[in-house]
């Protein structure tokens, strides 16, 4: 939720060469508005795409210190003023933030009647004109600006500012995540690795409440104090992926085709390198009471599916919506949170692990980015190896989540073979994809979509129901069959499309599509039972849990298929954003 990005080096760099190349790798954070400032004095921003901005800044736009942002709007409209980098009046201080200012306005208030004259409808813009009034009005040094902005904000930032004729980069961090990149010519800062990692494999990760003045050739970073503070350089490993679309019109077809490649080495890698992670997860697990899966939009699909395995073998497990976890749910010191995170920045579930720390709970977190802020947070962290994910909806990462909690199932007794995955995801694809394609051309003009599951495949159908909302706007309703006839059945016409997601041995859902048929619907079946005669979708044999992944490709293929004939923006659909830092 909105990126940041910032350069300083030895040689003057281009922006649109070396800054707004960086920031592209950052644009599933937010694409609202895009903008860059440099330290002598250039800036421009806009709402239009990112590509478009980036190919109009001129290639002889160079500096030595600069920054830049692309936003996912929170506090203001979508447009040219409320766009970062924000500055003072005099166009002095130029700043990108990542998060929201909670007190912004009683700060505002406090500086207006200084008389300083905002302009945006930004929580952000109270920044450049606090750090103003401190370092060039008041000619304070930056560290007592940042420690006295710490100690009066409210709220989450990682903030970085360019001062016009000062040649450091300065940076403030409190939960939004915030990284140095260490490179050959000089430094760059970024809300995460991503942005950098095809440069350098070296990092700093700040801390909560520290804040850091970078040369050209130096940094130091500092705790809220004004205390020198040590950091550690990490080492990482990131980026294994083709990074561009290659042969395939958008980036979600893409990362559904490398799904066989992406699983094969998640097996690979939680067989050899992860095992000793996963035999600690299997003690925190023997030492918990119960085990509480926390996560948001598709990852809590499969942490429900992880509760789904988990209870049956015997261990207490519960899945809780980040966001509302405070409210339905209570930790102790024998709870063990298993936090589940693609981005492994999700804010909701950051905040969570944070309390549950201090109520004595153990973290375990599953995530795809490395080093993220939820993996260092965590007890034992498990890498699903999915490489970067650049479509905002997500499909690999899914699957390959559903591949490690079966591993962690596996921890208790769970006997399938996993290894024969990868190949059955291969064959998902080639004897479907076409077919798909069809069935696209069929619904695309419908309305609304029902999906219908029981058991392991309710949360498929509610996974497969968010991706026909997100990418191309369907109106769909993913829920227990069990539970349609207590309502929703009434929605129920002629035609209206209800995908029933029958797994082989399951009476009961078949009588749910009988009873939907009967009304009318269109029912369109996907099941891995070659009994079946009504299958629309036939995918490989398995058990329901495994079925899991091969149904819900069908539903993803289908969400792309649609979406690709009603011509919307699939790999970046509006309001949306892949990582979500606010809460
Ligand atoms: C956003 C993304 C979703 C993702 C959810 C949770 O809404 O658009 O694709 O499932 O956040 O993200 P996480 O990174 O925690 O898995």
């Amino acid at each position: 939720m909105c990126g940041i990005t910032a350069k300083i080096s030895i040689e003057e760099h281009g922006v649109r060469r070396d800054l707004l190349r960086s920031l592209k790798r950052l644009e599933y954070r937010g694409y609202d508005s895009v903008g860059f400032a440099t330290n002598n004095g250039v800036f421009s921003k806009s709402t239009s795409p990112m590509s478009e901005f980036i190919s109009e800044v001129d290639e002889d736009v160079k500096s030595f210190v600069s920054i830049s942002h692309t936003r996912w709007a929170t506090h203001g409209g979508v447009t040219h003023v409320n766009a970062h980098p924000h500055f003072d009046s005099t166009k002095t201080v130029f700043v990108v933030h990542n998060g929201i200012i909670e007190n912004y306005d009683e700060i505002r208030e406090e500086l207006e009647r200084k008389g300083y004259d905002f302009v945006t409808e930004t929580d952000s813009e109270v920044i450049p004109f606090f750090f103003y009034d401190e370092m060039i009005k008041n000619k304070k040094s930056f560290g007592e600006a940042a420690k006295e902005f710490i100690k009066r904000a409210r709220g989450t930032f990682a903030i970085i500012l360019t001062i016009k004729n000062d040649d450091k980069l300065y940076a403030l961090k409190r939960d939004s995540p915030l990284a140095l990149g260490i490179l050959d010519d000089g430094f760059m800062l970024a809300s995460d690795i991503f942005a950098f990692s095809d440069e350098t494999n070296k990092a700093i990760f700040f801390e909560d409440d520290t804040y850091a003045e970078i040369k050209k050739n130096a940094y130091s970073f500092y705790d809220s104090n004004g205390d020198v503070q040590s950091t550690e350089i990490t080492v990482f490993d990131w980026g294994v992926e083709e990074e561009d679309v290659q042969d395939y019109p958008h980036f979600m077809i893409k990362e559904i085709h490398e799904q066989p490649k992406t699983s094969k080495r998640l097996i690979n890698s939680l067989e050899t390198e992860q095992k000793k992670e996963l035999s600690k997860i299997k003690d925190l697990i023997g030492e918990a009471k119960r085990v509480v899966f926390v996560a948001s939009g598709t990852s809590y699909h499969a942490s429900l599916i992880g509760v789904h395995l988990l209870n049956r073998r015997g261990v207490e497990s519960h899945a809780v919506i980040a966001s509302e976890f405070e409210s339905f749910y209570l930790v102790d010191d024998k709870t063990l949170i298993i936090a589940v995170s693609q981005s492994g920045e999700t804010m909701d579930v950051v905040t969570v692990i944070k309390k549950a720390k201090e109520e004595g709970a153990k973290i375990v977190s599953v995530v795809n980015v490395p080093y993220s802020t939820i993996q260092r947070h965590s007890d034992v962290s498990l890498e699903i190896r999915a490489g970067q994910e650049v479509c905002v909806a997500s499909t690999k990462t899914f699957t390959n989540q559903l591949i490690t909690l079966f591993f962690i199932a596996k921890l208790f007794s769970y006997k399938e073979d996993l290894s024969l995955i990868p190949d059955k995801i291969k064959k998902t694809l080639e004897d479907n994809e076409d077919k798909v394609k069809v069935y696209a051309k069929k619904l695309y003009k419908k309305k609304d979509v029902f999906v219908l599951g029981k058991g392991a495949t309710y949360p498929i159908a509610r996974e497969i129901a968010l991706k026909l909302k997100e990418i191309p706007y369907v109106h769909a309703e993913g829920m227990m069959a069990g539970e349609l006839k207590h309502g929703t059945i009434a929605l129920v016409e002629k035609d209206t499309p209800i995908i029933c997601l029958i797994p082989k041995n399951n009476p009961s859902m078949l009588s749910s599509a009988k009873e939907v048929e009967a009304r009318g619907a269109e029912v369109i079946v996907i099941s891995n039972d070659k009994s079946n005669k009504e299958v629309d979708f036939l995918v490989p044999e398995s058990d329901d849990a495994q079925f899991s992944i091969y149904s819900t490709m069908i539903g993803h293929l289908l969400s792309y298929y649609i979406g690709v004939l009603r011509g919307v923006s699939i790999d970046k659909p509006r309001n949306l954003a892949k990582s979500v830092t606010v809460h």
